[in-house]
C-alpha cells in the first residue's frame, strides 16, 4: 500500500503522517482526528495500491462511512479545506481525480472515474480493457456537489458548480453553472 502527501507538506506534518500511515493499514480508519488539519470520521476507508496515491491537502474533512479508493497507477487529489460527506465514494483506476480547494461533496456522492470497455459483444466486458476515452475526474475550487449526486468518468466541472442533489453528470459543467436531474443539465448559473 502506498500513501502520499504532498513533498511540500512533508516537514510539518513528518510526525502526523506516520501516525496517519499506521492508522490506515488497519484498514479500519477509527480516526476521530489526527490534528487541526484533517479529520477522518469513523469506518472511512483510504486505500490504494503501490502504485498509486491519495493525496491529502490541509484542512481537510473526510467524515463517516467515506471510500477513496486509487489502484492501477492512479491518484486522487485533494485540494485545500475539502469537505467530503458520508457514504461519499471516489475510486481512481488508471486515472486521475482531483477535487479543487474548498469544495464540498455533500453525503452519497460517488465519483466514478473508469469506464469498462464494453463495443466487442463477442468478448467479455471483464476482459476488454477499460474505456481510455471517457477517464478521469476533474473537480474545480469552491464546488458543491449535493447528496447522492454521480459523476461520470471524463467529465470536469469548473470552479464554483454547484451539482443539485442526484444530479447523474455526464457531461463537463461551467464554471458557477448549477446543474441538476438526471443527466444533469445546467439551469442557471450564480451570480
Ligand atoms: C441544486 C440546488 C442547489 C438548487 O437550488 P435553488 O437554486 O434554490 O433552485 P430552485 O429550488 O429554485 O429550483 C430550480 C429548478 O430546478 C429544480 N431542481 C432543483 N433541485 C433539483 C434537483 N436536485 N434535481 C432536479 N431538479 C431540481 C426545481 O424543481 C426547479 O425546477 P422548476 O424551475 O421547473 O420549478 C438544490 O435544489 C439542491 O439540489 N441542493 C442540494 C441539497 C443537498 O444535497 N444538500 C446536502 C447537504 S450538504
Amino acid at each position: 500500500m502506498a500513501y502520499c502527501v504532498k513533498k511540500s507538506q512533508m516537514n510539518s506534518i513528518k510526525s502526523r503522517i506516520k501516525i496517519l500511515l499506521l492508522k490506515l493499514r488497519l484498514f479500519h480508519v477509527n480516526v476521530k482526528r489526527l490534528d487541526a488539519w484533517t479529520y477522518l470520521g469513523q469506518y472511512t476507508i483510504l486505500k490504494t495500491d503501490k502504485t498509486s496515491c491519495i493525496y491529502l491537502n490541509e484542512h481537510i474533512s473526510i467524515n463517516n462511512y467515506v471510500s477513496l479508493f486509487a489502484e492501477d497507477h492512479a491518484d486522487i487529489i485533494l485540494g485545500k479545506r475539502v469537505y467530503i460527506g458520508d457514504y461519499t465514494t471516489i475510486r481512481a483506476s488508471r486515472t486521475k481525480v482531483e477535487i479543487g480547494s474548498n469544495t464540498m461533496l455533500a453525503q452519497g456522492v460517488q465519483l466514478i472515474s473508469t469506464n469498462h470497455a464494453f463495443s466487442n459483444r463477442h468478448q467479455l466486458i471483464h476482459e476488454q480493457d477499460i474505456d481510455t476515452l471517457k477517464i478521469g475526474i476533474k473537480i474545480g475550487n469552491d464546488c458543491w456537489l449535493g447528496a447522492g449526486s454521480i459523476v461520470l468518468p471524463g467529465v470536469t466541472i469548473g470552479d464554483g458548480a454547484v451539482i443539485g442533489a442526484h444530479a447523474v453528470v455526464t457531461k463537463n459543467i461551467p464554471e458557477y453553472a448549477i446543474a441538476v436531474g438526471n443527466p444533469a443539465k445546467v439551469i442557471k448559473f450564480r451570480n
